[in-house]
């Protein structure tokens, strides 16, 4: 009987090709809605292969709801903060997810969206002009500052914050300050990079503090009321990563006390709500957890997710494992 990968949401074509050529049975839930945890267990009974979104919280019971027979949950998505890594460990099911280069890409791309928006006044700028406000050249109009020659503090040097250096210190001329827990001098001398080991030093140096670590318990409000204390009053934060990253009522708090310039988000403590003071202000800008949203990027995702469920399930072992077996 051939193996059957079930997919908690519709992903593009591409992955779901990859797995039928490989001889597999391909079930995609066909709503666009996240289901309950409830329709979860029902959904992925009898699979060999889980290809599992971001809003899945996959632990134990949806583990052992799928059988023994599972051999991988393969997440499409970077993050991976809503699989048990243990209960999966234990049940020696893989558990991967899809980092890509162009999914870094993406990211990083979308990260500098964000900071230039700011530093520009972008969104504010296009509803100054919606709002019939903009009578004419003024010079004293919407002024911002330049990206050349500011410090971007990278927070977490993985993938993805690796190729926000690449644009920072190639195309914008910026210097690029990292903290993280391992220091990699190769890339130092690549963007000629300045490493900070603790975080508290590198939020005073930054004129834009931009987050890329997975979500863990040790990174759950790393940005607190103390860390936004120590962000120069003229510094913007930028969160691409995950949401509890940063405490919102520390973020509300430290707006509001104009202890930095302003935000750009991507991901919320709460998701999908958004506390309303952020709502209100001109200078945060939100974008509703795209910032992977690319073409090119969901087909290297899918790309990725079909690889790690192919490998596992011809009893290889796949390539983006994030849990120890
Ligand atoms: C999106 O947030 C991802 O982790 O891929
Ligand atoms: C994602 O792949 C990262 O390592 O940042």
């Amino acid at each position: 009987m051939a193996k059957l990968v079930k997919v908690t949401h519709k992903i593009p074509e591409n992955g779901v090709k990859m797995l039928k050529d490989a001889g597999f049975d391909v079930e995609v839930f066909p709503e666009a809605q996240p289901m309950s945890h409830a329709d979860l267990l029902k959904f992925v009974k009898g699979a060999d292969a889980l290809i599992s979104l971001l809003f899945d919280k996959i632990d134990s019971a949806v583990l052992d709801a799928a059988g023994s027979q599972l051999k991988i949950v393969a997440n499409y998505a970077v993050g991976f903060d809503n699989v048990d890594l243990q209960a999966a460990s234990e049940r020696k099911i893989f558990v991967t997810n899809t980092p890509h280069p162009t999914i870094s890409d993406a990211v990083a791309e979308h990260t500098f969206a964000l900071m230039n928006n700011l530093a520009r006044r972008i969104d504010e700028s296009d509803r100054f002009v919606r709002a019939g406000k903009y009578k004419g050249f003024d010079p004293d109009l919407m002024l911002g500052e330049s990206l050349e020659g500011k410090i971007v503090g990278i927070v977490g040097l993985g993938r993805i914050g690796s190729e926000v250096a690449r644009h920072a210190s190639g195309g914008f001329g910026m210097k690029v300050l990292y903290n993280d827990i391992k220091r990699n001098e190769e890339f130092e001398a690549t963007y000629a990079a300045k490493f900070e080991e603790k975080i508290e030093d590198l939020l005073p140096k930054a004129d834009f503090v931009t987050l890329h670590v997975p979500l863990l318990p040790a990174t759950q409000h790393l940005m607190n009321k103390d860390r936004f204390k120590l962000m120069k009053k003229s510094a913007f934060l930028i969160n691409t990563s995950r949401g509890p990253v940063v405490e919102e009522a520390a973020l509300v708090w430290a707006l509001q006390k104009k202890l930095i310039a302003g935000a750009g988000l991507d991901v919320y403590e709460f998701e999908p709500k958004i506390a309303k003071e952020l709502l209100a202000k001109e200078n945060v800008i939100l974008t509703p957890h795209t910032a992977s949203a690319t073409v090119e990027a969901r087909e290297a995702m899918a790309e990725v997710a079909a690889a790690n469920v192919i490998a596992a399930l011809k009893g290889e072992t796949p390539e983006n494992i994030i849990n120890h077996k």
